[in-house]
């Protein structure tokens, strides 16, 4: 009974997540449907990861590696950071739980830039903390205005870099900048969910600035490695901050097949590569489609793309759904006239192309 919430629970809305393949044949009855609403990578998990799994569904009974031990060292070296620079979480979604927890006191408040992915402000609001948010201008970070938006309160700034929903990233000169601003006692969250698709040459290496700030960097196997259904994310960060990390998180977080799975795919150079061409191949034939159709789009260093539809954007989503392909509303992010789609096979990408017009059109 919604009496018994906590105080504040009854006002957040409800995370939407795309909508399911399965949902959609269902609902519409329909034999093929594709779905371009999640970001996800359309190449399958990479073999590698697969033949792991395999190999360890013996050892279910046991619980997973705590310390995520051997991901953890690979990973560190890969990186080139110290293994305690690093911890894991059920999908980067749980890390910003876990930071949310581990750091923001109840008077404290968190900043975060509208439109961006929506789970900062909805995990902030969960713990009862105070969200603050800092308009984007032209759907890009302002960050002049998030900095200037802290105050004696602030403990977190979240950054999604390349940003989520828009596509749109922030340069290194101006991370560089932003950061020489910020206070000591402040931590700065940098999501680099999308890190892997980035091609822009000025994008930051953040790793670099680890140790001279009170910095976050959140990266996940969810994308461009194609694990989203085993949920297995991760956070660099300086020693200290990882270890209140450590304290919070619950103890067997990421679970034994993710933890195999991440460290199989890590060694799969190959598909990681097949994966960044596909999105660059893909990402070139929508901006040529949908320049051809005259289609507004805001140009993207991930592997989506927010296309301005001009119209009511879920009305849009109802029509394409109809025809099998599922693209993201983006109603929830306020962006009314917007559709969001996710760059997909060779096939994927034309059926959508071909499912926009026809919605467009009726
Ligand atoms: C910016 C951003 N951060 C984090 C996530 C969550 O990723 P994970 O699957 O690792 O929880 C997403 C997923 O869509 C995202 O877009």
């Amino acid at each position: 009974m919604s009496r018994l919430a906590k105080k504040g629970v009854m006002n957040i809305e409800p995370y939407q997540p795309g909508k399911p393949i399965d949902e959609v044949k269902r609902e519409f009855l329909l034999d093929e449907v594709y779905k371009l609403a999640s970001n996800e990578n359309p190449l399958g998990p990479s073999p590698k990861a697969v033949t792991a799994i395999k190999k360890t569904l013996k050892d279910l009974n046991r619980y997973p590696d705590g310390d995520c031990y051997y991901l953890k060292v690979k990973l560190a070296k890969k990186l080139k950071v110290k293994p305690d620079n690093l911890t894991f979480g059920n999908g980067s979604d749980e890390l910003i739980a876990v930071i949310v927890q581990a750091f923001m006191n109840e008077d404290e408040n968190a900043i975060v830039a509208d439109p961006t992915f929506l789970e900062y402000r909805l995990i902030v609001e969960a713990y009862g903390r105070q969200v603050m948010v800092v308009p984007s201008l032209n759907l890009k970070y302002d960050l002049d205005g998030m900095r200037k938006a802290i105050n004696e309160k602030t403990k977190l700034v979240f950054i999604a870099n390349p940003d989520n929903p828009t596509g749109t990233y922030i340069s290194d000169k101006e991370i560089r900048k932003f950061l020489e601003g910020i206070p000591e006692n402040v931590i700065v969250v940098m999501d680099e969910a999308y890190y892997d698709f980035v091609d822009a040459k000025d994008y930051p290496d953040t790793i670099r600035y680890l140790n001279d700030r009170n910095l976050i960097i959140l990266r996940t196997f969810s994308k461009a490695y194609g694990l989203a259904g085993l949920r297995v994310g991760y956070a660099l960060s300086n020693a200290e901050l990882i270890d209140c990390m450590n304290r919070v998180r619950q103890p067997f977080n990421v679970n034994s097949l993710a933890q195999v799975a991440a460290l199989a795919s890590l060694d799969d150079a190959a598909y990681l590569k097949k994966t960044r061409e596909a999105v660059l191949k893909g990402k070139k034939f929508l901006y040529g489609a949908l320049d051809k159709m005259g289609a507004a789009y805001v140009p993207s260093q991930t592997n989506f793309i927010l296309v301005d539809v001009k119209r009511d954007g879920w009305e849009l989503f109802q029509k394409m759904l109809k025809r099998g392909v599922i693209v993201r509303d983006m109603k929830p992010y306020k962006l009314d006239s917007y559709i969001r789609v996710t760059i997909g096979t060779d096939k994927e990408n034309r059926r959508f192309i071909e499912a926009l017009k026809k919605a467009l059109k009726e």
